[in-house]
This record gives C-alpha cells, sequence and structure tokens, in this order.
C-alpha cells in the first residue's frame, strides 16, 4: 500500500512565525494597539488576507480596501527582509534527517503551504529542489481549513486522500488534512492540536518505524 507525505512549511520545516510576527506586530503599532505572541497564534496557518483580517478585529480598527491591499504590501515588503537573511542552518530539528528517511523508503513528498512566499523560502534554504511538487497561496483559491491544498497535493503525488500523511503544526491545517481525509500528524502542543490523528512536539521524536509499520497499519 503506497504511502505519500504532504509538508507544511512554516512551523514543520522552517520557524517562519517569529518573522511574521515582528512584520505584524510592527503594523499594529503603527495603527496604535498592542500585538503579542498569543495573538499571533492566531495567524498560524491562515492566508495572508485572513491575517490582516484578525489583526484588525484584535485592534478593533476598520481600514478602507485601499489600506488594506497598502498594509498587505508593506507587511510583506517586511516580512521578506527577514526571509532574505535566512539559509539553510534555519531548518527545523529533524526535518532533514525526515527527508532523508523518505528518500531512503522511496516515499515521495511535496509541499502543502498557505504561504506565497513559499518557493522563496524553499529556496533560501536549499530544499527547493528536494520535493516532487509544492502548492502553495499562489495555487489555492480557498484557504486552510479548507482541504484544497492538500487534495493538490494528493494529485501532485499521484496517491488518494487516504493515502496522505500529512504535517502540521498549525489548528486550522490540521482540520484542513482531517476534512481532505487523511492522516494527520500534529507537530508542537499536543493540547492545542488535539485533533490530529497522531502528535509529536517536534520532527525529532518520529519513532523509526513510523513509515513502516504505524501508518501503514492505520492505513488497512
Ligand atoms: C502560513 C503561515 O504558512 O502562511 C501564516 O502559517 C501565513 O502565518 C500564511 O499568514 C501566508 O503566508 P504569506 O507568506 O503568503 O504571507
Ligand atoms: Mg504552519
Amino acid at each position: 500500500n503506497k504511502i505519500g507525505v504532504i509538508f507544511d512549511l512554516d512551523g514543520v520545516i522552517v520557524d517562519t512565525a517569529k518573522y511574521h510576527f515582528l512584520a505584524w506586530k510592527q503594523l499594529a503599532n503603527h495603527l496604535g494597539f498592542e500585538f503579542t505572541e498569543a495573538h499571533n497564534e492566531l495567524l498560524k496557518g491562515v492566508s495572508r488576507v485572513r491575517s490582516l483580517e484578525i489583526l484588525l478585529d484584535i485592534g478593533k480598527v476598520s481600514l478602507s480596501e485601499e489600506k488594506k491591499q497598502e498594509y498587505l504590501k508593506s507587511k510583506n515588503e517586511h516580512y521578506l527582509k527577514y526571509i532574505m537573511k535566512m539559509g539553510p542552518e534555519e531548518i527545523l530539528p529533524g526535518a532533514n534527517a525526515l527527508l532523508d528517511k523518505l528518500d531512503n523508503l522511496g516515499i515521495e513528498y511535496v509541499l502543502g503551504s498557505a504561504s506565497k512566499n513559499a518557493p522563496l523560502i524553499l529556496k533560501q534554504v536549499n530544499l527547493f529542489e528536494r520535493f516532487s511538487g509544492i502548492v502553495d497561496g499562489n495555487s489555492v483559491t480557498k484557504a486552510k481549513p479548507d482541504p484544497e491544498v492538500f487534495l493538490i497535493g494528493a494529485q501532485k503525488l499521484n496517491l488518494k486522500p487516504e493515502q496522505c500523511v500529512v504535517f502540521e503544526d498549525a489548528i486550522a491545517g490540521v482540520e484542513a488534512a482531517n476534512k481532505a481525509n487523511m492522516i494527520s500528524i500534529g507537530i508542537g502542543d499536543k493540547n492545542t492540536l488535539h485533533e490530529a490523528d497522531f502528535n509529536f512536539k517536534s520532527l525529532t521524536e518520529i519513532p523509526h518505524d513510523f513509515f513502516t509499520a504505524v501508518i501503514p497499519e492505520k492505513i488497512m
């Protein structure tokens, strides 16, 4: 029984949440309110446009469509300044080893990210060439928790959704994987990601027989 893997990017392969945080915080401060790390949690896995809506709700600020577009643009420019400084040393612990393992087992993997900057980030950390396919914020019409991004991923893998394993750090992402009828792996806080089929604190914690025994048994 063939399986394939779909990886979220931000929070699973690299920790870009801290850069999103700095960029959103600057915007919030500019608009006259505080933006905390706890607020930032609400933006994980969420599209850029939706992130701005949530941020404006937090500050109880309403803006014209034109202003929103302007702030989306400036936030991303600010964010990209951090991204341009990224390198392979920012790949999260366990990610390279996991990709090596999948390569050795002949298990194909693709990216399934909400980010429009995903290809750039992968290039910055020298991982772009490793994925058999990339589904990102430019290729979907409906954001997570809609399953679209992962369903396109399954198509790229030439597999049925039931044969796909999704690695996610965000509630919206776990929900999307579950809706897609895939096996969801929550990476991060177990309580936050309790809807996932499996939970691990980080990619370093995945058992050695996960893809050879645990997952095949679950699929059968
Ligand atoms: C997700 C992040 O991967 O991408 C979100 O978890 C982010 O926080 C979203 O808002 C969109 O990213 P970008 O790079 O297109 O602004
Ligand atoms: Mg994520």
